[in-house]
């Protein structure tokens, strides 16, 4: 033990108050911040602003969409639009609403066309920003897009638009989802609804029908709620059935009882003409929903860092820490690193190792964090066990470090290679990658004494016991990772043009990486990285971000040691087709991508394997409301 755990001297009590209101103010003034950004319209640029918080939005969201740009063939033209488009949305979506609305309960108001609004209001906000926020991400084989993006906003018309330019990123995003997708339910629950919207008018004039006037109604009304939150089938509610079928006898009898079909056919024909405007309405709805899903979630989140931060300062009799201090330096025992700011996300990575594992007491996990998690994570690992295993929760930013890495968790970026291996070929395919951030380099410097650290992403589940691990012998590799064949280094030329590589070496993931620290030390794999990373990234215009990737890949290369490929699944995050033979018999499920399982926006039917290992009735976790 080090001076890498603060605040080990309960003795020193005034001083220690004093952190304790710094910590609690910079956090209330942080939370005031998102909340006052969130209210003027800034978090379409959450995936900065948000950075302090949680990895989701931040370090896994838009970053990759830009790295997909940047790092791949520079193709996808559309995504620097998506932000500022958001923008437009959400004023656009309040709108929207209004007007359907009015059809449901106010059926005669004739429709306003709000594609004459929707048009001027982008025109507005389109030029200035697109070009603004253009700028830094646009790497110089982009420069066509920068060009291109005003006279977009010039000469726009709403409804013509390709959908790539008009939702950028997003579209990407459901084009590549598309038929993997399922929506016939949504659709069929959408159809009824525009018939019954078109019947309800005429139903609401009969007399005697008061009955069936209000159940219409309140079908419409459940409908419409159903669909406010859903995308694909998967998102309905499991009363879908039933609703379906209340609706359709409630149409019956509307069709029974409406004899004038004069006003039902005027009606129909005027939802029809705004079919178009719906359409488009609710292409909007789901971009816009898709964004709010990645930010409500990191919101509670936000809330349930705060209250355990302030209820740590409140009962700091909690510290356990100290009693297990002989084992964190012992190299004979197991040791595994995690770096994070996730609470849930990280509970559940340890949560899922422990209970699958038959011995637990030579266990420690080392939980990276900053210090604006640092003491919500040591009261919940206070608050919560884990068998008999050992947790010490560092905050980097104690660590005696020249450099503070502005990143902690893995990063994640989106590639987009060619699909066959001729050059020529137009077709694109786009992959996952996820590989150590700069903060894993500082591994050998904050883990002096150990040989050996197994090296978790903070969002896996581990679902098999890595003592096995222990034993490998990596024959002098530094790195045990499984390896990652769709990626070859050769895909990545255009950043390695002066470098000396393999082009058929295989990229790597990480999630799960066996680490021989010793050999990591030997080569001084650290350096390595640096000057590989100041080399490539001084070439491309975006702080070097990109270069993360190639930087990652070669400064391991030759020094990977393959583990057998059962022992990792990834794309949980982004992959809607994955076997459900293969996720349950593999060793670690691996949510990369950006449909993290703590959002809204995890793909639903990989959440459960997620939230098994999910901590239950935890009171500052229904205070938060945190229920993912
Ligand atoms: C909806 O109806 C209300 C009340 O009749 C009206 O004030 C409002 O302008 C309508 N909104 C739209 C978008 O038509
Ligand atoms: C760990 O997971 C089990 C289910 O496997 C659950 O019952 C338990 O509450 C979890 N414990 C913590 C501390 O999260």
């Amino acid at each position: 033990m080090k001076g890498y755990v603060t605040l080990t001297a309960p003795p020193a009590k005034r001083r220690w108050k004093g952190v304790a209101v710094a910590v609690v103010l910079a956090l209330v003034v942080f939370s005031m911040l998102v909340t006052l950004a969130f209210l003027l319209g800034l978090h379409n640029r959450l995936p900065y602003g948000y950075s302090s918080e949680d990895r989701a939005p931040s370090e896994s969201g838009f970053r990759s969409f830009e790295h997909l740009d940047t790092v791949g063939g520079g193709e996808h033209q559309s995504s620097e639009g998506a932000e500022s488009r958001i923008n437009d949305l959400v004023r656009i979506f309040g709108h929207s609403l209004d007007v359907t609305e009015n059809l449901t309960t106010q059926p005669d108001v004739t429709p306003k066309s709000d594609s004459k609004e929707t048009t001027s209001t982008s025109k507005v906000l389109t030029s200035p920003l697109v070009e603004q926020k253009n700028q830094p991400s646009t790497n110089s084989r982009n420069n066509e897009v920068g060009k291109k993006n005003p006279t977009q906003g010039s000469s726009r018309d709403e409804t013509d638009k390709p959908c790539q330019v008009e939702f950028g990123s997003y579209c990407l995003w459901s084009s590549e989802h598309k038929e993997v997708m399922k929506d016939t339910k949504v659709k069929r629950v959408k159809d009824q609804l525009f018939v019954a919207r078109a019947y309800y008018p005429s139903v609401a004039k009969l007399k005697r029908q008061e009955k069936l006037s209000r159940e219409m109604k309140q079908n419409i009304q459940d409908h419409e709620r159903m669909l406010s939150e859903a995308i694909s089938d998967a998102d309905l509610p499991p009363l879908v059935e039933k609703k379906i079928q209340k609706m359709d006898q409630t149409i019956a009898r509307a069709k029974a009882s409406v004899l004038d079909c004069n006003n039902v056919d005027k009606k129909l024909r005027q939802i029809l003409d705004l079919t178009e405007d719906e359409a488009h309405f609710h292409m909007k709805q789901s971009a816009f929903l898709y964004h709010l899903g990645i930010h409500t979630m990191p919101k509670s989140l936000h809330c349930l860092s705060m209250r355990l931060t302030v209820e740590y300062f409140k009962s700091p009799s909690l510290d356990t820490e100290q009693s297990h201090d002989h084992k964190l330096e012992n190299p004979n025992l197991q040791h595994y690193v995690i770096f994070s700011k996730n609470i849930l996300a990280v509970s559940v990575a340890i949560n899922s190792t422990v209970m699958n594992s038959a011995e637990t007491g030579n266990m420690v996990f080392h939980l990276v964090t900053n210090r604006q998690n640092y003491y919500a994570l040591r009261l919940w690992f206070a608050r919560n066990s884990f068998k008999k295993a050992t947790i010490r929760i560092i905050n980097i930013e104690d660590l005696d470090l020249k450099e503070q890495p502005d990143l902690l968790a893995s990063e994640e970026f989106r590639v987009s290679i060619h699909a066959s291996d001729q050059p020529s070929s137009l077709h694109m395919r786009t992959e996952y990658m996820s590989v150590f951030s700069p903060a894993h380099f500082l591994l050998p410097k904050i883990f002096k004494n150990l040989k050996r650290v197994v090296v978790l992403d903070d969002d896996v589940v581990v679902q098999r016991d890595l003592s096995s691990l222990w034993k490998l012998n990596m024959e002098g590799k530094v790195n045990g990772a499984v390896e990652f064949c769709r990626v070859r280094l050769g895909h990545l030329k255009s950043y390695l043009t002066n470098q000396n590589y393999e082009s058929d070496s295989c990229a790597w993931l990480s999630g799960l990486n066996v680490v021989d620290l010793e050999r990591w030390r030997e080569l001084d794999v650290t350096r390595t990285f640096h000057q590989l990373l100041q080399k490539m990234g001084s070439r491309s215009d975006d702080s070097g971000r990109a270069a993360a990737l190639p930087a990652n890949l070669l400064a391991f290369q030759g020094l990977i040691y393959g583990l057998d490929d059962s022992w990792v699944l990834s794309g949980l995050g982004h992959d809607y087709g994955l076997d459900s033979n293969a996720i349950k018999h593999a060793g670690v499920l691996h949510y990369n991508g950006n449909m993290k399982p703590w959002l809204e926006l995890g793909i639903p039917k990989y959440k459960t394997n997620w939230k098994n290992f999910l901590t239950k009735n935890e009171r500052f976790m229904d205070q938060c409301n945190v229920n993912p």
